[in-house]
This record gives structure tokens, sequence and C-alpha cells, in this order.
């Protein structure tokens, strides 16, 4: 079966879960937390090299404060705990966002985190926190014109936030609905859509091998027709 490369996620529903336990939509969040762990354990099993999260959007201010509160700490905390298992399985954090408007108690610990994960090869962890492919595009944008660099296709690209791995192959997003919500906006141009119906603290391994194998059913064809992606036929063997 064919293994995306790349999977991003937006891990959607905390809030829906947790409302249908009657519990506060934090609680929904710390499940989420779980979730995710089972995710990147089973994204190492399965041989994926880079997975990106949606974590917490731009837009995601716009919450009641107490949720945007306990969001932020349930980050450091999850950060401060997993670290040390994350680099015993070969897992490299990445922070990607706007890391200046997180408290710097909590943007340093990101910067640990990556420092104490930088040598790891197995997988690639992409965190985006704080993140928006709006702001993604205009920050590179931003840069490139105070450098006096011309804005290409090509140097725009590599001066966005997610320049470091290839474009991901393969987007889910649980909870059942199906938007972009301002996630990746440049890189999943080409990207094969996944839409589970489970919401974030239900998605386990099997939700992740059904999105797998929907993946891999799909023909990609950037463009070009199904004739010129299909392998050559086998040359006929005279009997
Ligand atoms: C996703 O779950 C997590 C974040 C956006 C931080 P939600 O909190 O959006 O859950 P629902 O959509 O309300 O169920
Ligand atoms: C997207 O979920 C952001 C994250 C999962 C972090 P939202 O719950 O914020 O998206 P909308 O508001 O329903 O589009
Ligand atoms: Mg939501």
């Amino acid at each position: 079966m064919t293994v995306p490369r790349h999977v991003a996620i937006v891990m959607d529903g905390n809030g829906r879960w947790a409302k249908q336990r009657y519990m506060p939509r934090l609680a929904g969040h710390a499940q989420g937390v779980k979730s995710l762990r089972r995710c990147v354990k089973a994204c190492v099993d399965r041989g994926i090299s880079v997975l990106t999260v949606f974590a917490f959007s731009s837009e995601n201010w716009r919450r009641p404060e107490a949720e945007v509160s306990g969001l932020i700490s349930l980050l450091a905390s999850a950060l401060s705990r997993e670290v040390v298992q994350l680099g015993k399985d070969g897992v490299r954090v990445c922070f990607v966002g706007d890391r200046q408007a997180l408290p710097e108690r909590v943007a340093a610990g990101l910067d640990a985190a990556e420092r104490e994960t930088a040598n790891n090869t197995k997988l690639v962890f992409n965190v985006c926190f704080n993140y928006g492919g709006r702001w993604d595009i205009a920050q590179a944008a931003a840069r490139l014109a105070a450098e006096g660099v011309a804005i290409t296709e090509d140097s725009l690209g590599s001066a966005m936030s997610m320049a470091h791995v290839p474009d991901p192959d393969l987007l889910i997003r649980t909870g059942g609905e199906m938007r972009i919500s301002n996630f990746l906006l440049w890189q999943l141009a080409y990207s094969e859509l996944f839409f589970s119906p489970a919401l974030w603290p239900d998605f386990d391994e099997a939700a992740l091998d059904e999105a797998i194998a929907a993946y891999g059913a799909r023909e990609r064809r950037f463009g070009k027709t199904s004739a010129q992606i299909q392998p050559a036929a086998p040359a006929k063997i005279p009997v």
C-alpha cells in the first residue's frame, strides 16, 4: 500500500467530544493531547516521514479567554511531559507559527524542545500553533520584500514556514467539517483531502488506516491526464 510521506491533520472536534460527555471543553482538549500522542506513535510505526498538526489557529484567539489560556497551558505542559519520550521515539519536533504572541516562558519551551530533538530522524512532527495560512504567505512575502528578493513561486515557497518539509500528500480533517479553516493554504495545493466524521479524541489507529487506505486508492495527476501517469504496461511474453 502507498503510504503518504507527509500527513497533515486538522484536529477538530475536541469541544463536541467533551460536550457529549457533559464535560468542560478543556477536558476535550486534554483528551485531544492523548489522541495526538497515539497518532504520533502510529505515524512512526507506519513509516510516515512527516506529520503536521493544526493545534491552534490565528483565529482561535477569538475563543473565550479561559479556553485560550487553557490551550496554551496544555501546549506547555504536554511539551515538558512528552519531549523526552518523543526524543526516544526518534521524533523531531518543530513549531510552526507566530511565536511572538505567546508568553515568553512558552516560547522558550518551544525553542528548547526543538533544540533537544533536532537530531532525530524518524519523524518530523510539525506542531502548528498560532498558525494561519494567510499569516504564513504574508510573513514570507514581507520577508522577501525586506530583503529585496523578487517574489516568485520558488522564493515564496522557500520563505514559508514549512520550507523544511515537502508539501503534504494527505490532509485529514476530523470532526466532520469540510473546510480548511486557514490551515496550510499554499502547501495544500495538490494534497489529497480526507474528511473523517470521527471527533479528534476518538481518531484512533483504525481511523488513520482508513484515511491512508483512501489515499492509496487515489490517482494523483498533478494536472496531467490519467494515461500519462499510468505505469507502462508490461511487455507481452510470447507463448
Ligand atoms: C479543535 O477542537 C481544537 C482546537 C481548535 C484548538 P475544537 O475545540 O474546535 O472542537 P469543536 O469543533 O468545538 O468540537
Ligand atoms: C481549526 O478548527 C483549527 C484547529 C483545529 C486548531 P476550528 O474549530 O477553529 O475551525 P472552525 O472555526 O470550525 O472553522
Ligand atoms: Mg472546531
